[in-house]
């Protein structure tokens, strides 16, 4: 990066090192996450993609601390540099400080791909909102009332104070998300976790849900994690793409790079099997499944799946290293240099 880059760059808010999650099961241990390091700059937008199965919803839950036995966090730093609270490193507060409640829901918060698991079925959509307010402020029920009647014409809920009284299982999926997102962000966190938050919507919905992220993230500054397995929705939101397979990131960099100039065959893989615009065929599949955590292949972890792979060199040994192309681009391939050569 030249000086001039990186003067604009905004400053780090989140830095991830070294982050392992591992089930502990009778299966075995399950390394679900299994040292990932990532940065997230202030008011910008990582994109986390890979197939299922592949450690993207462990590793959000993890940021939050939500991870319940027989998983749990057994080595990194998850450090946020709050402008509010100053710098945290989430992984290391205990389970019962006060300050992983302020974290949650005031300074992180996070959306999923089903709705109803952030909603109460048994409260109104409004008295839920306002739940949310008074726990990270000290302001009156009067005044949380408005802020969110104010939040839900913000979410484009027409007719706000009807929707107040309404309980959730009176709207529709992507209504209910709406009101998912007005919850999340009330209270003006400064990262919002987003895992598949437009999956179980419909193609015409997911545009909107989409846009309306990006529109209140700008509103409020804040920076976004994206969790997704569909790189079509990157292209359009993502400013860095982090790609995961078997609880590792093969590649990252950011979205123009990631795109156009994809070096990891896994990356390729996805990139190839997004269905095309014009026909909606998918072009072409990464061959086989990902395989369970109990029987992660040796070496690198994708060669048997990938077409580049070379017997006596990608079978062997550990898991290829998260190497640097340049000061924003990095790649876990034994081979990366010959395949960008090889096939432009
Ligand atoms: N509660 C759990 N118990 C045991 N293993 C789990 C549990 N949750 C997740 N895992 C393991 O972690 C892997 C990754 O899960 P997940 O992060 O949900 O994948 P993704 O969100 O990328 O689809 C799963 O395939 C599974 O092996
Ligand atoms: S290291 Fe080998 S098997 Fe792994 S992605 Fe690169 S070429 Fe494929
Ligand atoms: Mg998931």
């Amino acid at each position: 990066m030249s000086s001039a880059a990186a003067m604009s760059a905004p400053d780090p808010l989140l830095e991830v090192s070294d982050l392992r999650t591992h089930f502990f099961t009778d299966a075995g241990v399950l390394p679900a996450v299994d040292g990932i390091s990532f940065t997230l700059r202030r008011g910008r937008t990582l994109a986390l993609v890979g197939e299922s199965g592949c450690g993207k919803s462990v590793t959000s839950l993890s940021l939050l601390r939500l991870i319940q036995p027989p998983g749990r966090i057994v080595s990194g730093k998850i450090l946020l540099h709050s402008a509010r609270l100053g710098d945290i490193d989430i992984a290391a507060l205990r389970s019962r400080d006060d300050l992983l409640y302020l974290v949650r829901g005031g300074l992180v918060s996070m959306i999923f791909q089903e709705p109803m698991t952030a909603l109460s079925p048994v409260h109104t959509v409004g008295s839920q909102i306002m739940e949310a307010i008074l726990l990270h402020r000290d302001i009156s029920a009067a005044e949380a009332r408005a802020l969110t009647l104010d939040m839900l014409r913000k979410v484009g809920m027409a007719g706000a104070e009807r929707c107040f009284d309404q309980y959730p299982h009176e709207l529709s999926g992507g209504l209910r998300q709406r009101v998912v997102i007005a919850m999340a962000l009330v209270c003006r966190p400064e990262l919002l976790i987003a895992d598949e938050p437009t999956t179980a919507l419909d193609a015409t919905i997911q545009a909107q849900i989409l846009r309306l992220i990006q529109v209140l993230q700008r509103e409020i500054g804040c920076a976004v994690l994206l969790i997704t397995h569909d790189l079509g929705v990157v292209a359009q939101v993502a400013d860095d793409v982090a790609v995961m397979y078997l609880g590792r990131l093969v590649e990252q960099g950011p979205v123009r790079t990631m795109l156009r100039r994809p070096r990891h065959p896994y990356t390729r893989g996805l990139l190839r099997s997004i269905p095309s615009l014009n026909t909606g065929r998918r072009l072409d599949s990464i061959p086989g499944t990902v395989p369970s955590l109990a029987e992660i292949p040796p070496g690198c972890p994708f060669h048997p799946r990938c077409a580049h792979a070379r017997p006596g060199l990608c079978d062997r040994g550990g898991a290829p290293a998260l190497t640097a192309l340049s000061p924003t681009h990095s790649v876990a391939c034994l081979r990366a240099e010959e395949i960008a050569e090889a096939t432009p």
